[in-house]
């Protein structure tokens, strides 16, 4: 038994780093996954079908309305329910770093697009069928970046840090529908490509932690299956940090 039977579990950015271990932590607990992403859906779909789970691959933009409202339909029709969206998808690690006034205007639409509007329109293209099924869990994943502003990254920061005041209006607007909302940061969690484009970052940031070691993407799936649980049915509008005390807030 699984604390998430009979669930279904959309994922953004689900082919990603940090959104794969989400979806082999939601199989794990026997919720159907939907891995959600502009492409390369293959590999996990296979990985967790293989492993005897229920997924499916769902390509989305997250930034276009028709595509996300195409996701949800796909979901229900393979599934017939909407439980859980994870809105991990993100413009996040090819992004420009570097003095705010440098950034082009475009790079700077293409982060909020996907970023803030994104997880907007998913929510927006789930929310029917949540309303109907009386529950819903939708969980935000926004950065430390917010809590320690973090220069050279403005406009990756500002789009993240707009997911707090979502996550507490969204909460307000659907506590009725059964619906919570809440926001999960990660820190810094290096894969090949981010050692190789931020060299040295991993060794600064694992010495602000008060537990100094390198995060992983394993260390985010307990927070979000608890805040996708029963067990979270009064927690809403919230942000938990999963920083190895980093930031304490
Ligand atoms: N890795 C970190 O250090 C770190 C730290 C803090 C927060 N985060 C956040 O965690 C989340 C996952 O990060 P990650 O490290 O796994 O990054 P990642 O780049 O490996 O994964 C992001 C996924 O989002 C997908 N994606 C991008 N744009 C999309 C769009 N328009 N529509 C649909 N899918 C799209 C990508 O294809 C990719 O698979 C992001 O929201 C990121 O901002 C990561």
């Amino acid at each position: 038994m699984g604390r998430l039977d009979g669930r279904v579990a959309i994922v953004t950015g689900g082919a990603g780093t940090i959104g794969s271990a989400y979806g082999r932590g939601f199989a794990g607990e026997g919720a159907s996954v939907v891995v959600a992403d502009l492409g390369n859906t293959d590999r996990m779909v296979d990985e967790l079908t293989e492993a005897g789970h229920q997924a499916i691959g769902v390509e989305v933009d997250v930034a276009d309305q028709a595509s996300t409202e195409a996701m949800a339909r796909t979901v229900l029709d393979a599934f017939g329910r909407i439980d859980i969206l994870v809105n991990n998808a993100a413009f996040f690690k090819t992004v420009t770093r570097g003095p705010f006034e440098e950034i082009t205007v475009d790079e700077w639409d293409t982060t909020m697009a996907v970023n803030v509007r994104g997880p907007w329109l998913c929510a927006r293209a789930v929310l029917p069928a949540m309303k109907k099924q009386g529950s819903g869990r939708i969980i935000n994943i926004s950065s430390n970046v917010v809590w320690k502003g973090v220069p050279g990254f403005l406009h990756y920061t500002t789009s993240k840090s707009a997911l707090v005041g979502f996550t507490r209006a969204m909460a307000r607007e659907v506590g009725d529908y059964g619906i919570t909302v809440n926001n999960v940061a990660p820190d810094f969690i290096p894969d090949d490509f981010l050692r190789e484009h931020q060299p040295g970052n991993e060794e600064v940031v694992n010495a602000q932690r008060a537990i100094k070691r390198t995060s992983v993407p394993e260390d985010m799936v307990g927070a979000v299956l608890f805040l996708a649980s029963d067990e979270a049915d009064f927690i809403t509008g919230q942000a938990i940090l999963v920083n190895g005390g980093a930031f304490m807030y």
